[in-house]
C-alpha cells in the first residue's frame, strides 16, 4: 500500500502535481495527528493532519470495516494514527478528497490534558508551549513561510551572483560597537587573560565586519546566520536572539545597496505569493486583523519604495500635529512612534530613510560631504518599523582611524578590518535584514515571540 503526504493528494486532487497513483479507489496509507474525532455507534470521522500541508484529510471509519472501531472511536485530539483505506476523490465537495479506511492503527497516544483543543487559543497562551504550538494552524503557516523566506532569500542572492559566507558566532569584537554583547567564557571569575580563548570573547551581533573582507575578495557576497543582542527591551519587535541575512557588495554605493534591498523584498514576497497561498489566506483571514495582508504584499511587490532623507523625515515629524511621547529634535534617534509615522502616514508603505547624522550611526559608515551626515540607510515598513539597516562603507584609512578614535572605538581588536582600507579598499556597501521582522511584516504576526520557533528575550529561556 502506497504511503502519501496529504498534501501529495491534495496538490494531486486539485491537478496542480498530478500522480497516478492518486485516483479515486487507490489503496493509499497517510500518518498523522488527529485534530478531531466525531462518531456514533456505526461511522466515525477523523479530521487528520500530518504537517505536509494546511489543509486535514477528512478519514471515514465504519464499524463494519475496521476490526478496532471502539478503540479509535474512543482516541482523542493530538493522537498519531496511521491509516490506511481507499481513496475517495469528490472534486465538487468542500472536502475535495477522503479516506475510507480499511485500517485505522494508533501510532502514539494522547493524553487527555493535551493543551491544544480545538477553539482558538490565544497567542499568549500558546507561547507557553513552544513545543506544541507548531501543530497549530498559525504556527503551521508561519513556520512554512519562515523556511520559504530563508530558501527564497538564498535563492535570490545565488540567481544575482552573491556568495554565501559563513560569519563566526564567536568574536572579539563588538561589530556595532553599542556593548550589547553577550560574552562566552568557561570561567566564572571574568579572568579573560586566563580564559579559554586568552581574551574576552562574545557572541556575535552582527556577521558585517567578518563578512566585509569577502566583498573586498569576491565581489558580492552575504552571510546568513543567528546573531545576539543584550540589549534589554522588551518590545514586540526585539529579540536577544535572531537572525540576520547581511549581504554587501564591493564597487557598491548606498544607491546600489538600497536597489538590492528592494530587488530583495520584492523577489521573496512574490515568491511566497506565489508558494504558501494557503498561509497567508489563513493568516489574512484569521490573524490579521484588518484581513489586508495579501493586498498588502501585492501593492508592496509592485511599487516603488520612496526615499526621505533624515532631515526631512524630522521637518515631516515637527509639523505632524502629533503628539509623540520623544519630542522631535534634529540629532536624535528616531523612536518606534517616529518610524511608525513616516512609513504609516508620510510614505503610506515601505520608505528608505537615508542620510542620518554621524552621531547615532555605527563608526564604519560613510561621511557625506556635508560632514555632518552619513551614508546610511533604515528601510521603514508600516507595522514593524525598522526592517533592514545599512550604509556605504567608510573606505578611507585615516578617516575611519580618526571616527574610531573620536567614538572610542577599541581598534586593537580591529587591526585587520582597518587593513582592507590599506590593501585595495574600495566603496563599498552592504545591509542587514532582520529575519524575524520581515517575518513578522510579511506574516502580520505583531510579536517577534510568535515567529521564532524558541524565542530568547529578557527573562525568558525556559525551553
Ligand atoms: O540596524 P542593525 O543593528 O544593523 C547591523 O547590524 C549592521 N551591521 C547590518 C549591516 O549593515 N550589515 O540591524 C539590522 C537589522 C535591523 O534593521 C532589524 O531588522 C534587525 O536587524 N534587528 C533585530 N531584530 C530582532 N531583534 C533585535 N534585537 C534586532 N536588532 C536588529
Ligand atoms: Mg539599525
Amino acid at each position: 500500500m502506497a504511503k502519501f503526504l496529504i498534501d501529495e493528494i491534495y496538490k494531486s486532487v486539485k491537478g496542480l502535481m498530478p500522480n497516478d497513483n492518486i485516483v479515486s479507489g487507490a489503496e493509499v496509507c497517510v500518518e498523522g495527528w488527529i485534530r478531531t474525532n466525531r462518531s456514533n455507534n456505526k461511522i466515525g470521522f477523523i479530521s487528520l493532519n500530518d504537517g505536509s500541508c494546511f489543509s486535514c484529510c477528512q478519514v471515514v471509519y465504519e464499524a463494519e470495516k475496521i476490526s478496532n472501531y471502539d478503540e479509535i472511536s474512543k482516541l482523542l485530539t493530538g493522537c498519531a494514527v496511521r491509516i490506511s483505506g481507499k481513496l475517495i476523490i469528490t472534486p465538487d465537495a468542500k472536502q475535495p478528497f477522503e479516506i475510507n479506511a480499511d485500517e485505522a492503527e494508533l501510532l502514539g497516544d494522547c493524553d487527555a490534558s493535551y493543551p491544544l483543543q480545538k477553539k482558538r487559543h490565544s497567542l499568549e497562551f500558546l507561547r507557553e508551549i513552544p513545543h506544541l504550538r507548531p501543530r497549530t494552524n498559525t504556527f503551521m503557516a508561519v513556520f512554512k513561510i519562515r523556511s520559504i523566506i530563508s530558501q527564497s532569500l538564498h535563492e535570490f542572492f545565488r540567481k544575482n551572483g552573491f556568495t554565501y559566507i559563513h560569519t563566526p558566532l564567536i568574536t572579539g569584537n563588538d561589530a556595532e560597537g553599542a556593548g550589547e554583547t553577550f560574552t562566552v567564557t568557561t570561567r566564572d571569575d571574568a579572568d579573560y587573560q586566563n580564559d579559554f580563548f586568552g581574551r574576552h570573547a562574545c557572541l556575535t551581533v552582527s556577521g558585517q565586519l567578518h563578512v566585509e573582507p569577502f566583498a573586498l575578495a569576491l565581489g558580492k557576497v552575504y552571510t546568513f546566520g543567528p546573531t545576539f543582542r543584550a540589549e534589554n527591551s522588551n518590545t514586540p519587535y526585539h529579540a536577544s536572539e535572531f537572525w540576520m541575512i547581511e549581504p554587501e557588495m564591493a564597487f557598491c554605493d548606498l544607491r546600489g545597496d538600497m536597489a538590492v534591498m528592494e530587488a530583495m523584498l520584492k523577489y521573496v514576497i512574490k515568491d511566497v505569493l506565489a508558494n504558501a497561498a494557503d498561509e497567508l489566506k489563513f493568516l489574512n483571514d484569521f490573524v490579521v486583523e484588518t484581513h489586508d495582508l495579501i493586498t498588502k504584499l501585492e501593492t508592496v511587490a509592485n511599487s516603488d519604495f520612496k526615499v526621505i532623507t533624515y532631515t526631512e523625515a524630522v521637518d515631516y515629524l515637527k509639523n505632524s500635529g502629533e503628539k509623540f511621547e520623544y519630542p522631535v529634535e534634529w540629532g536624535m534617534d528616531f523612536y518606534k512612534e517616529h518610524e511608525i509615522y513616516i512609513c504609516e502616514k508620510v510614505a503610506k508603505g515601505p520608505v528608505f530613510l537615508i542620510d542620518f547624522p554621524k552621531e547615532i550611526k555605527a563608526f564604519y559608515m560613510k561621511i557625506n560631504p556635508d560632514g555632518k551626515t552619513v551614508a546610511a540607510c533604515d528601510l521603514l515598513v508600516p507595522g514593524v518599523g525598522e526592517l533592514i539597516g545599512g550604509s556605504q562603507r567608510e573606505e578611507n584609512y585615516d578617516v575611519l582611524v580618526k571616527k574610531m578614535d573620536d567614538m572610542g572605538i577599541e581598534k586593537e581588536t580591529l587591526e585587520w578590518y582597518l587593513d582592507l582600507r590599506k590593501f585595495g579598499g574600495v566603496v563599498h556597501s552592504g545591509f542587514g535584514l532582520g529575519l524575524e521582522r520581515f517575518l513578522m511584516y510579511v506574516t502580520g504576526v505583531a510579536n517577534i515571540r510568535d515567529v521564532i520557533p524558541y524565542a530568547r528575550t529578557p527573562k525568558n529561556l525556559k525551553f
